[in-house]
């Protein structure tokens, strides 16, 4: 079965100062999920937004909101996210002491759960906890923020990560650097998920559809 592949645009990109209305103008410029990059100053040396952001700006769209919690206590605050509306909730490997339980929390909760893992970390901390992710995360860059350029060294392990998931149910993402040059690239390694900030919201508003569709 062959997953569709859908693009993420990240908010981190966006213009804070009208979030809201960002969110609705990416929705309808054919964003199929909403990327939301929760940063907690100390896992990455940069601090964004978290629930209460994320529940005010909830009624924005409609689509797929795709949390991802570059923090140091994913456990903390589950609750929290699902309540603010999120439907996946992706957490970092190398931030979870007990990822298996983790994970099962979030599908208790009744999110999707995912996995992201930095440049460094190797796909083999998957092995055993396949059965419970719908999604896996391939960060591209060092996170922390946009606007950097794609590690290419990340190519061989998403194509690992394909052979990994051996056609189960589970999405392949890559997030950091992702742009219309390296699409391609990155979709035949084995990713169908493309989160993109920069590449997506670059030269403002009238341009997100034709950066959308230039991805796509
Ligand atoms: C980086 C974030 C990425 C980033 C993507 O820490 O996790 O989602 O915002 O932004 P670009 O596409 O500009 O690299
Ligand atoms: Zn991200």
């Amino acid at each position: 079965m062959t997953r569709p592949t859908l693009i993420a645009p990240s908010i981190l990109s966006a213009n804070f100062a009208e979030l809201g209305a960002e969110i609705t103008r990416i929705d309808e410029a054919g964003a199929d999920w909403i990327h939301l990059d929760v940063m907690d100053g100390h896992f990455v040396p940069n601090l964004t937004f978290g629930p209460p952001i994320i529940k005010a700006v909830r009624g924005a769209t409609d689509k797929y909101f795709d949390a991802h919690l570059m923090v140091t206590n994913p456990d903390d605050l589950l609750g929290a996210y699902v309540d603010a509306g999120c439907q996946g909730i992706t957490v970092h490997a190398e931030a979870c002491t007990h990822l298996d339980r983790t994970l099962a929390a979030i599908r208790e909760a009744g999110c999707r759960a995912g996995v992201s893992l930095n440049p460094h970390t190797s796909p083999d901390c998957l092995r055993y906890v396949l059965d419970k992710l719908d999604l896996i995360l391939v960060m591209s860059v060092n996170p922390g923020f946009g606007g950097q350029s794609f590690l290419s060294s990340q190519l061989a392990k998403i194509a690992e990560i394909k052979e990994m998931v051996d056609g189960r149910d589970i999405d392949i993402q890559v997030d950091g650097g992702v742009t219309a040059a390296n699409a391609a690239d990155v979709v035949s390694a084995g990713a169908n998920v493309l989160v993109a900030g920069s590449a997506v919201f670059k030269g403002g508003p009238a341009a997100y559809a034709e950066n959308i569709a230039a991805l796509r």
